[in-house]
């Protein structure tokens, strides 16, 4: 730890510790884990880096040799799919003299080309090529050793076609991360998801750190004021609150039927599932930075990518179980549901800045929460001030 974070937790001590209080006395985290960049940047390694952290999908990378270049607040990684159809992660930088490799989706024919000096790697990681290393007209040099200046591997796993990584390569296993999740969804099978397409894909840029966005996507208590549609039928009093501590939180719908285009089933269901699946959903964020939606019929993932501390990208991709369901003919029923899932995103872009806007104010000092309503939020404080304050004890 440097001396910068170490002082940032020690300023913050005080307000961690009041987070794992019980929720009746609890307040929320202190203003400076919304709005420091020191703070953010202590995160990144401290809490986001030893975790499990969500950077896309492999949806994202569809097809052998598919590179895409993804930052988490800063930090330069490769997301590709090999020639064996394989997902790997690398740092986004050249082992010769520290050039970003990749700067813009592409896909290769097997090796990626440094733009610098032309230092070339397998999409493996390997080091190919190194042209004039040892001077105009060769590829090699007397003591200088390719096998050992490939790409930087990063620890990944894909999950439900999320694709996660653990920067700081300790973390525990990944099975034993999914676990509680892959639990509760077990009468999913993930090998069905077929993704929507193009059509069911989009971005939201919000002017908000990362935790606003996963804070307002574990509770339903704003459904009425700020959902108004999505209230008419799948309606608060019809929700539950889900906590699974140190894992994940959000909520559960019991009753989750939209009419699309005048159709209240308008896609085939998963087969098979038990009957408390049909017309119900759950809505999971996935400490630390993915939110899932479930529901018979779609299935969606939204990878919440940290671009500053005030600022997160959120990545919506959709998929559905049942290949019908990605067919040309309900192609406009897709639509229909991408469109109608922006709708509920963009609806809920004025809370989620509103409250960034908010913790600029000193008055604020976490807040207090409803020890009925936000129960799957504190749920995520306590986690997030727990990775915080363990940092002290390390
Ligand atoms: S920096 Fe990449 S080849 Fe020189
Ligand atoms: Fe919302």
């Amino acid at each position: 730890m440097t001396p910068l974070s170490f002082d940032m937790i020690e300023k913050n001590i005080g307000a961690l510790r009041l987070v794992d209080q019980p929720i009746e006395t609890a307040a929320g985290l202190p203003n400076d884990a919304y709005t420091s960049s020191a703070f953010a940047a202590l995160e990144r390694d401290a809490v986001l880096g030893r975790s499990w952290t969500c950077i896309g999908v492999g949806h994202q990378v569809a097809n052998p040799g598919d590179v895409r270049p993804v930052t988490l607040l800063g930090l330069p990684l490769i997301l590709l799919r090999d020639m064996d159809g394989e997902i790997r992660v690398f740092h986004n930088v050249c082992s010769h003299r520290g050039m970003e490799l990749v700067t813009a989706p592409c896909r290769s024919k097997g090796t990626l080309r440094c733009p610098y000096h032309s230092w070339t790697y397998h999409l493996n990681g390997d080091l190919r090529a190194t042209p004039f290393v040892g001077g105009p007209g060769t590829t090699d040099c007397g003591g200088f050793d390719k096998a050992r200046h490939g790409l930087k591997p990063v620890r990944s796993a894909v999950w439900f076609d999320a694709v996660f990584v653990n920067l700081s390569g300790d973390a525990p296993d990944f099975a034993e991360f999914i676990a509680p999740l892959a639990e509760r969804w077990r009468d999913f099978d993930a090998s069905r998801l077929r993704h929507g397409g193009e059509d069911s894909r989009f971005q939201v840029d919000v002017a908000c750190n990362w935790k606003l966005a996963v804070e307002n996507y574990c509770e339903a208590y704003h459904l009425p004021w700020i959902h108004p549609g999505l209230n008419s039928y799948s309606r608060l009093e019809d929700h539950y609150n889900i906590e699974c501590d140190g894992h994940f939180a959000g909520q559960g719908s019991l009753a989750y039927r939209p009419a699309l285009n005048g159709n209240a089933d308008p896609f085939p269901a998963h087969p098979g599932l038990p009957d408390q699946w049909i017309g119900a959903a759950e809505y999971i964020a996935l400490f630390p930075n993915v939110l899932f939606g479930i529901h018979a019929d779609h299935f969606y993932t939204v990878c919440l990518q940290p671009v500053t501390v005030s600022r997160t990208i959120e990545h919506f991709e959709i998929y559905y179980f049942d290949e019908e369901a990605a067919d040309a003919d309900h192609g406009k029923l897709r639509q229909a549901n991408a469109a109608q899932w922006l709708g509920v995103f963009e609806e809920d872009r004025g809370v989620v800045e509103g409250m960034q806007r908010g913790r600029a104010s000193p008055a604020f000092r976490g807040g207090v929460f409803s020890p009925v309503m936000d129960r799957p939020t504190h749920c995520f404080h306590k986690w997030v001030a727990s990775k915080l304050t363990a940092l002290t004890n390390a």
